[in-house]
């Protein structure tokens, strides 16, 4: 497993680029299983997670060339099975969204079961029971979740919780089905959103986007296009924590502050100012003048729970008492352990993070055990005294391009060892 070592302390200043979003990428590589044809995306982020789903397409017999940094051409010949592996799917649960665009081309699916992971144990329950509504039936044996359907029907569906990815496999098995679907409760993420903009630029009819009730006439065929993916959203709101935290001297650059409203908001309470160029975002930021606040994660447009961990980190430096409240995951303070080896003094109490500031971070062996806590940690790295080493990075490089490159670019000291 490979480790990072900062060395913190250093002034951070200069231009940090924002990729594609992780998670709108993934459900738009999915959906060219839907149809035969050549699409081309574009502003798709190098990662490890983009390149499993891009094993997992060539698995269905997808041809898929890389021509350029982050774009790819994607050739649809036709399915030569459909079927995702246990191999595949265990190492992403995300895969789970070829259900919907194999129901809808093929009107069959097998699936190996996505595990749990660090964060929760993920059900797709609300992803079943919306397929079944739309007249799938569906059997799980041998791990494996197997949905077959002559025919999808529109139906009104209500989604107990506004799952991202329950929304989107949804969504994709709904545009080939006869009349019309109605998703109540439906999840509004923008990534949810970029799918539907990109199933619409295949002639898909669907609207109330970005809203809780989106409405999907089904279509009799859908035509590939060329596409290409919002910026990340996560990737800003944790840059932005960065700089913040380290004398405000990055421009973070490729950014749409439009799907960070409720995280802007809640810095702003905190005392740091944003100065947006366009799509060009800066914070002015004063340590010493920052307030305590209490956060609640919540659906989109809620404060997001991929921002909890980085967001625990800046909380953690203001003097006075904050908290920090985890709705979606029932199991995503793991960083917390590893924030207080660094210095921190951080209270858990059910889904609730009590965190006492300030904190002098000093640099600590820590591992990374999810994604987002990943970030944190190179986060507190970054801003504490000495040397920090980060193991398990497997995890960040999941979900952040070319990390040590764009931070050594700003001054930062980190380099990647085996
Ligand atoms: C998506 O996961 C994201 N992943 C996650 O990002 C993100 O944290 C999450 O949405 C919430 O915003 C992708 O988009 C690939 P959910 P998803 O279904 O869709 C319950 C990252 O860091 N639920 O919205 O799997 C579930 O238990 C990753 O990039 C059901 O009960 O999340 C959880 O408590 C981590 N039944 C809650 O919904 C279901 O059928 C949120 O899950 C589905 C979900």
């Amino acid at each position: 497993m490979g480790k990072y070592i900062i060395q913190g302390g250093k002034t951070l200043s200069g231009v940090l680029p924002v990729s594609g979003a992780k998670n709108a990428t993934l459900p738009i590589l999915a959906c060219t299983l839907i149809a035969e044809g050549t699409y081309f995306l574009n502003n798709v982020p190098a990662l490890k997670d983009v390149e499993v789903m891009i094993k997992l397409l060539e698995h269905f017999g997808l041809k898929i060339e890389k021509i350029a940094q982050n774009s790819y051409k994607i050739i649809n010949n036709g399915l030569q099975t459909l079927e995702a592996p246990y191999e595949l799917v265990s190492i992403m649960r995300a895969s789970f969204l070829v259900m919907g665009p194999l129901l809808a081309h093929r009107g069959e699916a097998r699936v190996s079961m996505p595990g749990g992971c660090a964060i929760g144990n993920r059900p797709i329950d609300i992803h079943l029971k919306g397929f079944e509504q739309l007249g799938a039936t569906i059997k799980t044996e041998h791990g494996f979740i197997s949905a077959k359907a002559k025919n999808l029907i529109g139906k009104e569906i209500y989604l107990d919780f506004p799952t991202v990815t329950g929304t989107e496999n949804l969504i994709m098995a709904a545009v080939l089905s006869k009349g019309i679907t109605i998703l109540n409760n439906a999840a509004r993420e923008p990534e949810v959103e970029d799918l539907g903009n990109f199933l619409n630029k295949m002639g898909a009819k669907i609207t109330g986007l970005g809203t809780d009730r989106i409405i999907i006439e089904g279509v009799e065929k859908l035509f590939p296009c060329e596409y290409n993916i919002i910026p990340d959203r996560i990737e800003a709101g944790t840059f932005l924590i960065l700089s913040a935290l380290t004398g405000g001297n990055i421009v973070i650059k490729g950014v749409n502050m439009e799907h960070l409203t409720s995280f802007k908001t809640k810095l702003e309470e905190i005392g740091i100012n944003f100065k947006i160029n366009g799509d060009e975002v800066q914070v002015q930021a004063d340590l010493n003048n920052f307030k305590p606040t209490n956060i609640i994660t919540l659906p989109y447009p809620g404060f997001p729970t991929d921002l909890q961990a980085q967001t625990i980190v800046l909380l953690a430096m203001i003097k006075g008492n904050s908290e920090m409240k985890e709705t979606i995951f029932e199991n995503r303070f793991r960083h917390v352990p590893e924030l207080n080896r660094m210095g921190a003094n951080i209270k858990i109490e059910g889904n609730v993070a009590s965190i006492n500031g300030p904190t002098n971070f000093q640099g600590a062996e820590v591992e990374a055990t999810d994604l987002r806590a990943g970030a944190c940690l190179v986060i507190a790295g970054l801003i504490s005294s000495n040397t920090t080493i980060l193991n398990n990075i497997e995890h960040i490089e999941r979900g952040y391009e070319n990390l040590v490159e764009r931070l050594q670019a700003i001054g930062a000291e980190i380099k990647k060892s085996e």
